[in-house]
């Protein structure tokens, strides 16, 4: 009896814990989406030393910077050309993220049909979307885009001047998720474990996908890595779990592309941790400001 008592306890424990994660994991998710969306999102002036100028009219005026370091919030516009931009990591709950933006969040509806994965984020007027991401437009710059695939080879907006039929000025919003490196390690692993493998994945670096002479699998591709075991997975070199957030926010064109996991080096570590931080200050929204970014 005692023993049947402690079991139905422990049930009755683990069933609450998962609802309070479950929980506390929305409430998070949803304060990050109504800063995001409804924060009135202040510019930085940061953006005078961004070098992401490609064209000339894609560059702020003088009048626009000047009203802009004034302190005019900047703020995301549904009904302008605004569009943001979810960079996803993987095991950063980037998938709750993802279906939230979609299904969830008020502000900004999609509509999606029932057993559609995608949803339509369309604007109303224009039916171009405002959201680039999972489940609106699918991985169209490849299976888990990294800064690189997405920015540094233009490839959002590539695909948005094509949906779109021309070329077109948009501020992008990119936004991403990053997680304690350890944890975020692990439960890679353990998604390895289970059968993940992500081997779509295109790794777009320098205009061109890389090679296999470039990114050797760590497994044979037609077998799969699942029932690995942590020794072995954290002894292939080519194990693109190491290192994987710096990896995934840096330009890989600075550092040859993927070089650095045949010759790992500490010089090359530093210059993409220096550029992932850079990226993140400059591209990317940090705490809950934001800086435009006219491309
Ligand atoms: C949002 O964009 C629309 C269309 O470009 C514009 O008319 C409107 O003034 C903008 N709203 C804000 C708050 O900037
Ligand atoms: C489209 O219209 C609906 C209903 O009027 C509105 O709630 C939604 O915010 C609009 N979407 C965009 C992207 O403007
Ligand atoms: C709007 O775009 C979506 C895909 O982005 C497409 O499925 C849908 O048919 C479009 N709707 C209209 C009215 O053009
Ligand atoms: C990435 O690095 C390359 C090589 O230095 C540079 O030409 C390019 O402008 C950089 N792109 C971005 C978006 O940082």
């Amino acid at each position: 009896m005692k023993k049947m008592g402690m079991c139905s306890l422990r049930g009755w424990k683990g069933v609450l814990g998962r609802k309070l994660f479950v929980f506390a994991t929305i409430l998070f998710v949803a304060s990050i989406v109504y800063f995001y969306i409804d924060f009135p999102l202040k510019i930085s002036n940061r953006i005078l030393e961004n070098g992401y100028h490609q064209h000339e009219d894609d560059v702020y005026n003088y009048e626009e910077i000047i009203q802009k370091e004034e302190g005019q919030a900047i703020s995301f516009n549904k009904s302008s050309n605004d569009v943001i931009v979810f960079v996803h990591i993987q095991k950063t709950a980037g998938t709750t993220f993802e279906k939230f933006l979609v299904r969830y969040q008020q502000s900004l509806p999609c509509k999606c049909q029932a057993h559609k994965k995608r949803c339509n984020c369309g604007r109303n007027a224009s039916n171009e979307t405002w959201l680039f991401s999972r489940y609106s437009t699918g991985w169209v710059c490849g299976l888990h885009a990294d800064f690189t695939e997405l920015v540094v080879n233009s490839c959002v907006q590539r695909v948005l001047d094509k949906q779109a039929g021309h070329k077109k000025r948009r501020n992008y919003f990119y936004t991403t998720f990053l997680r304690n490196p350890t944890d975020r390690f692990i439960s890679e692993f353990r998604h390895v474990q289970r059968g993940a493998t992500w081997i779509s994945s295109k790794h777009v670096c320098d205009g061109k996908p890389a090679s296999i002479n470039d990114l050797p699998t760590c497994f044979d591709p037609r077998i799969g890595w699942e029932g690995v075991s942590l020794e072995e997975f954290i002894s292939c070199p080519y194990n693109l779990a190491f290192n994987r957030q710096t990896r995934m926010l840096s330009n890989l064109s600075l550092v040859g592309c993927y070089e650095h996991l045949r010759k790992p080096s500490y010089e090359q570590d530093k210059i993409m941790m220096e550029s992932a931080k850079q990226n993140l200050r400059q591209v990317f929204y940090s705490d809950y400001y934001t800086q435009v970014k006219k491309r």
